[in-house]
């Protein structure tokens, strides 16, 4: 305990260390004192209703982050004369969570009008989802302004999971991640569910030599495939899901001993077993899971920082959205 404690000094110091030149931890204390446990509140509430709330926000934080930086530019709605990000390719029919932060604006600007970003209120329930589902607990530097831009067509920077390690890695540094934290973010697929149609690629034609994935462990591609099956013509049912792994609800590290069992769902999840250091790394994590939390909440930090908007002279225009899912006029 003493060991955990000290550790959550170091990540604390170090969030504020990392945050110093554009967020703040504590942000919000004198301006609407509430607004934290009001974003936790909320993250509770539905929780207690549907536990697949907390991978749907960490992953739809991800997601935001990775198009035009952490703006919420994710929660707009598309518009009869734009096709917004939440519509785009990945996201589709498969993020879920919005009502959550939703709510919580609502709440906020009931409380404290025109004070909390969506932006903010996005980094924080991403946080607490991290927390509930048996994660580590972070202090989240804050004052991100929302953006006022949201086109489908940029989602083309989130890594598709038939990704291999360079392609993701790739994609990764282009927001200034390195592949260290990429492998230790991808720990995330701990807890969730993906849609059949993310991974069927792995289980039917998967190529002209093998009908199905050879890195893809025999056993749970049988599993796989009953869980998935193929209708007419080969189609597979685009509401079908499946949960990431034996533990979906809990975010502990057997995401990597899965991986080093050919359990990795995504072919971007069986890559990490493809070069040296990240084995390495998958392995260390596999053994050792408060290296593997520690690792995750110092690179969340920083994913959660990419090309933030502060309102900084010079920076593209940005607000503070009054409802979440669309600029002020
Ligand atoms: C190479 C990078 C990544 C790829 C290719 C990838 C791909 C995917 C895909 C295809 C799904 C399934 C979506 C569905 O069909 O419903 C998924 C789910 C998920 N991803 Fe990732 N992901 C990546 C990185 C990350 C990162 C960095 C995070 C967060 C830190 C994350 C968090 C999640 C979570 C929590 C889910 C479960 C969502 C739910 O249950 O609703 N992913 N990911
Ligand atoms: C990874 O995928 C990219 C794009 O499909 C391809 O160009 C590249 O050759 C692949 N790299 C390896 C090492 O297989
Ligand atoms: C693997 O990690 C260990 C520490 O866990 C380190 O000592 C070793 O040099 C690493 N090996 C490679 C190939 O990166």
């Amino acid at each position: 305990m003493v060991l955990y404690t000290a550790l959550f000094l170091v990540l604390n110091l170090g969030s504020q260390l990392i945050g110093a030149q554009h967020l703040q931890v504590g942000f919000y204390n004198n301006k609407c004192k509430d607004a934290e446990l009001i974003v936790k509140e909320e993250v509770e509430k539905a929780f207690a209703k549907d536990n697949g709330i907390a991978p749907g926000l960490l992953r739809m934080h991800f997601h935001d982050t990775f198009v035009r930086g952490c703006d919420a530019s994710i929660l707009i709605d598309s518009t009869p004369g734009n096709l917004a990000e939440k519509d785009g390719p990945p996201n589709g029919i498969t993020l879920r969570g919005f009502e959550v932060i939703y709510n919580a604006k609502a709440r906020l600007e009931a409380e404290c009008e025109g004070v909390v970003s969506c932006a903010d209120i996005l980094s924080f329930a991403a946080r607490d989802s991290v927390h509930i589902t048996g994660g580590m607990f972070w202090e989240v530097p804050a004052g991100r302004r929302d953006g006022r831009i949201s086109r489908a067509s940029e989602t083309v920077d989130i890594p598709p999971p038939f990704g291999n390690l360079s392609v993701i890695t790739q994609a990764f540094r282009k927001k200034g991640l390195t592949q260290d934290e990429m492998v230790a973010l991808l720990g995330a697929h701990t807890i969730g569910r993906s849609h059949c149609t993310s991974f069927s690629n792995r289980l039917y034609n998967f190529s002209p030599t093998n009908s199905q994935d050879p890195t893809l462990n025999r056993f749970y591609a049988s599993q796989l495939k009953q869980e998935c099956p193929q209708g007419p013509g080969g189609s597979i049912d685009p509401n079908l899901v499946v949960e990431m792994n034996l533990s979906p609800a809990l975010m502990d590290p057997s995401y990597f001993a899965d991986v080093l069992k050919c359990r990795g769902l995504f072919t971007s999840d069986q890559t990490l077993t493809t070069s040296p250091q990240t084995k390495n790394q998958t392995e260390e994590y596999a053994g050792n899971g408060l290296i593997w939390q520690q690792d995750f909440v110092a690179a969340m930090i920083k994913m959660s920082q990419i090309e933030v908007l502060t309102g900084a002279p010079g920076e593209r225009r940005s607000e503070i959205r009054s409802n979440c899912r669309r600029i002020n006029p």
